[in-house]
């Protein structure tokens, strides 16, 4: 386990894995476009207004999968005391780049694995990253972690997509990101029904150079999401379908869930 120092330096208690590594390729070959792919937008602000409303600033904060710190930076900026968790020594350097503040701490680590041994008053898993985590039983080990780091009264807020995203698709489809004049990325995405996984292939077409990314989205259903919370001694307070709070229907593209420890 290395540990990344940024302001601070903190180590992460750990067993190292094939997964670590496999999740360590993917945010070291997307850090230097990460930021094209997801370029600052108003919904970072939704994000901070949404957990100031739970915890407000000046808490602490935990973010798991912290990638570059489109979320983190303006969480810091607002006031929140942060520390982000990501398994890719690149998308920290790029988060040191883009860390204003000059106050958000980071580690290497597997978020399924370790803990920063400490703990938070808000832990933070955004953007399906959850997810990323290639079985259930490493997504209720992730969801134990953050049980363990949180604060007798903190929340857990994890954002997913709502499976049917994937789970609906017939047959292989093809998405473009346009990054700027020079460059795009063709995403490819697979989907297996009986495995509940969707691989998604980002082509990154450069100037004279061709990257393929490959990446393994194991979607989990509400109900199960649910069951797995229960099992990691988490119980959920609260679900929404965005960052403005509106409740969920039918045909919500994501679920927002907010998560206490059970007694
Ligand atoms: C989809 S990006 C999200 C980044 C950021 N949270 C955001 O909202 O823009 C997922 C991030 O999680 C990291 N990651 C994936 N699996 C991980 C794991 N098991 N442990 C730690 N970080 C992981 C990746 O390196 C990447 O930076």
């Amino acid at each position: 386990m290395t540990t990344h120092a940024q302001k601070s330096t903190e180590s992460t208690e750990s067993t190292e894995s094939a997964e670590s590594t496999q999740s360590a390729a993917y945010g070291d070959s997307l850090a230097g476009i990460y930021d094209l792919l997801y370029p600052p937008s108003p919904e970072a602000g939704l994000v901070a207004d949404f957990v100031h409303g739970l915890r407000p600033a000046p808490a602490t904060l935990l973010e798991l999968g912290v990638g570059t710190g489109r979320l983190a930076v303006p969480l810091a900026e607002r006031g929140f005391r942060v520390h982000g968790v990501d398994s890719s020594a690149e998308m920290l350097r790029k988060l040191a780049e883009n860390d204003i503040t000059s106050t958000i701490t980071s580690s290497v680590g597997d978020f399924a694995v370790s803990t920063v041994g400490r703990r938070f008053d808000v832990v933070l898993l955004a953007l399906n990253t959850l997810f990323m985590l290639p079985s259930q039983e490493q997504q209720i080990a992730a969801l134990r972690n953050i049980r363990e780091q949180l604060a007798d009264d903190g929340v857990a807020v994890l954002e997913m997509y709502d499976p049917m995203v994937f789970h609906g698709l017939d047959e292989p489809t093809v998405r473009v990101h346009h990054l700027a004049a020079d460059s795009l990325v063709i995403d490819t995405v697979q989907v297996s029904r009986s495995q509940q996984t969707a691989l998604v292939v980002h082509t990154v077409l450069g100037p004279g150079t061709v990257r393929k990314v490959p990446e393994v989205s194991r979607y989990a259903w509400p109900s199960e999401f649910a069951l797995m919370a229960r099992l990691a001694g988490l119980r959920i307070t609260g679900r929404f379908s965005d960052w403005t709070r509106t409740p969920v229907t039918e045909g919500a593209q994501r679920h927002i869930c907010v998560l206490e420890r059970e007694a």
